[in-house]
């Protein structure tokens, strides 16, 4: 078996940061939210996979190199525009071969990993096998009807009115059957090959589509809100630890300060994580933040956020929900207050409290 993990793609919806980097790349609890899922694949005993790479590819390939260091042997496959996830399944025919394939979609988390689902599908051997969870609004998703002994009968991506609650997760497991149904179908309204209507095929010529309800967490990071709330749940999972230095500072519960961090006159509140290099002064931290390598918070008070390397914040109170991006400088007028002063790429999205 083979893995195709789908890292292309534009990431309209993580505007800005995804002007500069690649959506996959995106770090929860500071690990990018793709080798969370690089470490399932190689956790189900998966080794060579496919990533399928677009307008990022350079900084997808630099961050995940050969993939050795997940146990993984990694052959990037290009796909110019992204044309649907079918789309990124027909620029893999080659590098797949007639091998049986785990699909994996790089902005998805999935907690409970994919080990199960493999085992299944390699003693049940149907000709495809998808991961389902029941949510409140499936709209934004594939949704799965469903038979009474759980064979999928019929799928739609993105209904207005869905048949049912369940939505598609995006792990997948095909045998090469899937290639004939996706050679077949034909762009969707939205213009994709849709993977949807490649199973549709499947179930349309008479072949088992078996699926397995997950209640574990999942969730597509395709939005800030959803993207927290993984931060949220990645960083309960770490291990405490003080690898940085700390001085005159209070950590609260379950933190992280990693090599090289310097926390001094703060209070940091777990779950939370300080990255290498990170230097935190007079301020709070957390809960649910995860600040990256070589960020500098300076009096400052930041919950349930993410913030990305080399961002530099002094005296805000407080920040709460935010995503901040790369080398961002947040800091304070230098007058006494009058108006805000903002320099703002593209898409960027403002909430001011006063
Ligand atoms: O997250 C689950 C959902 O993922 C499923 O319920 C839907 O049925 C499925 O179509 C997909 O919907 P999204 O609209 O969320 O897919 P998105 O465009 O975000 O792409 C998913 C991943 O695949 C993402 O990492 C980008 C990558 N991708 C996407 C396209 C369209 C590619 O590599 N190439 C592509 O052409």
């Amino acid at each position: 078996m083979k893995a195709l993990v789908l890292s292309g793609g534009s990431g309209t919806r993580l505007r800005p940061i995804t002007h500069t980097s690649a959506k996959q790349l995106v770090p929860v609890g500071n690990k990018p939210v793709l080798f969370h899922g690089l470490e399932a694949i190689a956790a189900a005993g998966v080794r060579e996979t496919g990533i399928v790479v677009g307008g990022t590819r350079a900084e997808i390939e630099a961050a995940v190199g050969d993939g050795s260091r997940f146990g993984l042997d990694v052959t990037y496959l290009w796909q110019p525009e992204p044309k649907g996830l079918a789309h990124a399944v027909k620029i893999a025919r080659d590098y797949l071969g007639d091998d049986d394939f785990l699909m994996y979609l790089g902005d998805n988390i999935v907690a409970d990993g994919v080990t199960t689902l493999v085992e299944r599908f390699r003693v049940e051997r149907p000709a495809a096998r998808i991961m389902l969870a029941r949510v409140p609004d499936p709209r934004q998703f594939g949704v799965a009807e469903l038979s009474a002994d759980g064979r999928v009968v019929a799928l739609q991506e993105k209904p207005r009115e869905p048949r049912s609650d369940l939505a598609v997760i995006g792990v997948y497991l095909f045998n090469s059957v899937i290639h004939k149904a996706v050679a077949e179908i034909t762009p969707s309204a939205r213009g994709e090959l849709e993977i949807t209507d490649a199973i549709q095929w499947l179930v349309d010529h008479g072949l088992r589509v078996a699926s397995t309800i997950t209640t574990g967490f999942w969730k597509d990071t395709g939005n800030v809100p959803d993207l927290l709330a993984v931060n949220r749940v990645v960083l309960q999972q770490l291990a405490p630890a003080t690898d940085g230095v700390v001085l005159g500072s209070e950590l609260v519960g379950r933190v992280v300060v990693e090599p090289g961090a310097l926390v001094t006159g703060s209070r940091v509140v777990g779950p939370a994580i300080i990255g290498p290099g990170a230097v935190v002064t007079e301020s709070a931290i957390g809960p649910f933040t995860s600040i990256a390598a070589d960020c500098r918070i300076t009096d400052s008070w930041i919950e349930d956020s993410i913030v990305l390397p080399r961002a530099s914040i002094t005296g805000v109170r407080r920040i709460e929900s935010s995503l901040i991006g790369q080398d961002v400088v947040v800091t304070p007028t230098p007058d006494p207050p009058r108006g805000h002063r903002l320099v703002l790429g593209d898409h960027c999205k403002v909430e001011i409290s006063s």
